[in-house]
């Protein structure tokens, strides 16, 4: 056992939006924290903390999941994809991300990273979805600043956008 591990903190690695990461967690450190905190991050955000409001939603292994509902250590190995991985590779806005520009789906933006994470994972399974549909999909995000209006929109034009890309 190292000093770190008699420590209390257990090494935890794992790909980041493509890249190696690693870092150091206690067995209860939560997947959020260690992505804000002992990587840098920020761009997942936290609210409740406890599986509700769904800011804190990013890609493990291509599902959606609630990373304040996921210790650290579990991750070990895992694919995750972060708000900070959505642009295309010249730094342009990704589909998703130019629709919710163009449609102002979003005010002060707390709840947007999740709410992007959630959509990104459903228009993968569902390209050509329905209004409803998105609804639902999204029924796990909250927004705090109430757009969902312009949120579905959003949703709406980039499957469109998506759909049109991949044709
Ligand atoms: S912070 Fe994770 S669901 Fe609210
Ligand atoms: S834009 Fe403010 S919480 Fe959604």
């Amino acid at each position: 056992m190292t000093k770190m591990e008699r420590a209390g903190r257990y090494p935890v690695e794992f790909n980041l939006n493509g890249e190696p990461v690693d870092g150091f967690a206690s067995p209860r450190m939560l997947l959020s924290d260690f992505l804000r905190h002992e990587i840098g991050a920020t761009g997942t955000h936290v609210g409740c903390e406890h599986g509700v409001c769904g800011v804190c939603t990013v890609k493990v292994d291509g599902k959606a999941v609630r990373s304040c509902l996921m210790f650290a250590v579990q991750a070990e190995g895992a694919e995750i994809e972060t708000i900070e991985g959505m642009a295309e590779a010249d730094g342009s806005f990704s589909a998703l991300q130019e629709a919710f520009h163009q449609n102002f789906a979003l005010q002060c933006g707390y709840c947007t990273p999740g709410v992007l994470m959630s959509l990104s994972e459903f228009l993968g399974r569902n390209p050509d979805p329905t209004e409803d549909e998105v609804k639902v999909a999204l029924s796990g995000n909250i927004c705090r600043c109430t757009g969902y209006h312009e949120i579905v929109q959003a949703a709406m034009d980039a499957a469109k956008a998506i759909r049109e890309g991949a044709a």
